[in-house]
């Protein structure tokens, strides 16, 4: 058992925040098997907090000093993930111009964390488990055995017994990865944590867009400790972000949050956020979304007023009438934008209005290549995760001109 006072200064060196026992106990056995050289398996519901986990063991391990790569197994295409994990050889398939190598051989000496690792395709999962057993490993379009040293660390925020079940994972690779499971708790278990990390992540973002931190009053906390959370610490980390850009107010009460979370109905059934013929907007996401879009037209159209107003003032006679600017407004709208006036007022708050226009529009940018990338480029998968309609996404990729 680590003392707690060490738990402490691993939290602070890690960045993890909360005293929750289960969350305690987790960290405990991670370092406890740091120092061995046991596979460990790290199970929790999305959004938990599992990938700091290996990072800790690793730094834990005689390995630290030996390379750390994580690989996330459902982002790599099914055709190429062999060559990925194992290396490949000039001429094994179309387009292997060169020999490469694979993460198993880049990691020797290291430690490989296999996220979402329920995702292997079942001939993957053979040569991991040959790779476990016996360290040997063969790169594809080659017939050489070569030899690694890595410790594997894996994570699902899938069951893997029921995968197991359903036949979509091996059972000797699930007992042979399995050695030591460690389970990170939902957040929805961990009480006043749930204070903590809003807290912490309140001042993040108060930092990083340079404003007051936004506080939740005594109901407000009640219902933070109540809510179930479907998706966890990532969740709230999202929605405290939503909340410090968009609301005026500081204080946060139970209504203002309350706007914020989906209901039960939604929570319980997230894929169904967003549906696309709901025309009272079926998700409050996709309303919040809407209105950060709404906020970045509007400044917008503010930098072109304050533009125009500012070359009348340069040029004072024979000046045409500034045009209607115009407005970007691609979709209906059917909700009020939160007012802006009292800023508008100040045409010196001009620019800091359009950074932060822009830093919303790169905000928006970010979270779509991250939601995309998660999915393997997954559409219909991204849309969900952002809680907005397929379509929605399809049109912001083309206004950004995103690709991954
Ligand atoms: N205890 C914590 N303290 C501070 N931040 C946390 C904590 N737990 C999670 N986070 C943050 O929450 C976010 C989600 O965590 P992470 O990506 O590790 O989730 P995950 O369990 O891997 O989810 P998924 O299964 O969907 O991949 C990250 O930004 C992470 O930094
Ligand atoms: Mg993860």
């Amino acid at each position: 058992m680590v003392v707690m006072r060490d738990l402490q200064s691993i939290k602070q060196r890690f960045s993890i925040i909360g005293n929750y026992e289960g969350l305690n106990r987790a960290l405990d056995i991670a370092v406890q098997v740091a120092g061995t050289d046991l596979s460990v398996v790290i199970s929790g519901e999305s959004g938990t907090g599992k990938e700091i986990f290996p990072q800790v063991i690793h730094n834990f391990s005689s390995r630290k000093h030996g390379p750390y790569i994580a690989v996330n197994c459902g982002a790599i295409p099914e055709g190429t993930i062999d060559s990925e994990l194992f290396g490949h050889e000039k001429g094994a398939f179309t387009g292997a111009t060169d020999s490469r190598k694979g993460y198993f051989e880049v990691a020797d000496g290291g430690t490989i964390f296999l996220d979402e690792v329920a995702e292997l395709p079942l001939s993957t999962q053979v040569r991991l488990l040959r790779v476990l057993e016996t360290g040997e490993f063969i790169r594809v379009g080659s017939s050489k055995v070569q030899k690694t040293d890595v410790r594997v660390i894996a994570a699902s925020n899938v069951d893997i017994p029921r995968a197991v079940e359903s036949g979509k994972f091996r059972e000797d690779l699930f007992y042979r990865l399995n050695t030591v499971p460690i389970r990170v708790p939902a957040l929805r278990e961990r009480g006043v944590d749930i204070i903590l990390l809003f807290r912490k992540f309140a001042t993040d973002f108060s930092e990083k867009y340079n404003m007051p931190a936004i506080k939740p009053d005594a109901d407000a906390k009640s219902l933070l400790i109540n809510y179930s959370w479907p998706g966890n610490v990532r969740q709230l980390k999202n929605i405290t972000e939503q909340i410090s850009i968009i609301e005026k107010e500081r204080e946060i009460t139970y209504e203002i949050l309350k706007s914020y979370l989906p209901d039960d109905r939604s929570e319980k059934l997230p894929a169904l956020l967003g549906k696309e013929d709901d025309k009272s907007f079926s998700s409050e996401r996709e309303i919040l979304y809407k209105i950060l879009f709404d906020m970045k037209s509007d400044m917008t159209d503010l930098k072109k007023l304050v533009y125009d107003l500012m070359r009348e003032n340069e040029t004072p006679f024979n000046r045409p009438e500034p045009e209607e600017p115009h407005r970007p407004t691609p979709e209906k709208v059917t909700i009020d934008i939160p007012p802006l006036h009292a800023r508008q007022e100040h045409i010196q708050d001009t620019e800091e209005l359009v950074e932060e226009s822009l830093s919303l529009t790169d905000k928006e940018v970010e979270m779509i290549r991250k939601a995309l990338e998660k999915n393997g480029g997954k559409r219909k998968a991204a849309a969900q995760e952002l809680g907005i309609s397929e379509r929605t996404l399809y049109r912001k990729i083309k206004e950004y001109d995103i690709t991954i």
